[in-house]
């Protein structure tokens, strides 16, 4: 098969984990007569230096037109006090809504050879849950503004039915190749849109028969997350709420820098490792290439290239079984490889194989 991937590399250690996760496409496309054709896009603080805005219309084209996206991080402290829509974080938040990638799919999995999460040990063995996230709507893109003597602000959170059926259509239709169980978080006691998330989301359960569907307002699901994680399967949530779950979530697998994601929307898709630019580790060769590298499998996967996802994640987890692994991942007793170390031995793995 032939795929053109736009890839986005933008700031802190995009460009050193791109780098790993292009290293794995290359190796798979060899080992599988696939050809993938890359072009190169400008956005964040790159594109601010360069062109003036974090995300510049060229590569919203490039974009568009491309079969898959890869992206690699946005963030730049110091555009921290750049106003709205100039800070490079908007240029990903632009992207999401141009490309419309209304459905973010976050998996959470853990690996039992890694021991770094403060929770305990009995509790992560076997956790496997994936989150939904609505990617393009809620008060991530509602109307926002502050009064004129700049001492109110407001966010407004909008959603509509056509934006839960659509996500929530997903969530059903994933559910039936997992445990047929869906975990709609929201927060229902207080926001009129929480409630009509439940509205629309129960009665498309009546739909989806087969689906057990159940209800849990936010701050209980924070808690449950962590004291008990195995009980969940799929959960289904806003923008806001699924924003701050992926984060907690990553405690339970002890690096953020571990997990992948897909943003999935008609007709266009990007695919990007949940973790941001990570400044303090830019140029040192310790970043963790691997949510990149997963992100690629979800690409792989999203392609319907099935045999060639499954021996990404094998290798993957291969390398975490022979602790090749950068520091955050690796007990402190071991030594840890490089960013550069960990793509060259998947990548070896996925040759040799
Ligand atoms: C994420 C990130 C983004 C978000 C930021 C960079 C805008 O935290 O993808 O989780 O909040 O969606
Ligand atoms: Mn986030």
């Amino acid at each position: 098969m032939k795929k053109n991937i736009t890839v986005i590399e933008g700031d802190g250690i995009g460009p050193e984990i791109i780098k790993q996760a292009i290293k794995i496409l290359n190796a798979i496309g060899k080992k599988f007569h696939h050809d993938f054709l890359y072009r190169k896009a400008l956005a964040g603080s790159i594109a601010i230096e360069k062109i003036g805005t974090p995300m510049p219309i060229k590569t919203i084209d490039d974009c568009l037109i491309a079969d898959a996206v890869l992206f690699g991080a946005v963030g730049d402290p110091k555009y921290e006090n750049y106003p709205f829509g100039m800070r490079p974080e908007d240029g990903l938040l632009k992207l999401r809504k141009e490309m419309d990638l209304f459905c973010n799919i976050r998996p959470i999995v853990t690996y039992s050879q890694i021991n770094k999460s403060p929770i305990k040990k009995e509790k992560l063995k076997g956790i496997n849950f994936i989150i939904y996230r609505e990617l393009t709507s809620g008060i991530y893109f509602g109307k926002k503004g502050r009064s004129l003597n700049k001492e109110e602000a407001y966010d407004y959170c909008f959603y509509s039915k056509k934006e839960i059926e659509r996500i929530g259509r997903m969530a059903f239709q994933a559910a039936r190749f997992r445990k047929k169980k869906i975990t709609l978080v929201d927060k229902a006691n207080v926001l009129e849109t929480s409630r009509l998330w439940r509205e629309i989301i129960n009665k498309m359960s009546f739909l989806y028969s087969d689906i057990h569907v159940d209800f849990l307002y936010v701050d209980n699901a924070a808690m449950q997350i962590i004291l008990n994680p195995k009980k969940f399967d799929i959960i289904l949530t806003d923008n806001m709420f699924g924003d701050i779950l992926s984060d907690l979530s990553s405690v339970l697998t002890s690096s953020l820098g571990l997990l992948p994601s897909a943003s999935i929307g008609n007709k266009k898709s990007l695919f990007e490792p949940i973790h941001g630019s990570y400044p303090q580790g830019v140029g040192k060769n310790i970043a963790n290439p691997i949510g990149s590298i997963l992100s690629v499998s979800m690409m792989l996967e999203y392609f319907g290239m099935y045999k060639e996802k499954i021996l990404i994640e094998k290798a993957v987890k291969n390398s975490i079984e022979k602790k090749i692994c950068t520091p955050d991942i690796l007990e402190y007793k071991n030594k840890s490889s490089s960013t550069e170390e960990v793509g060259d031995y998947i990548a070896n793995y996925i040759k040799n194989y």
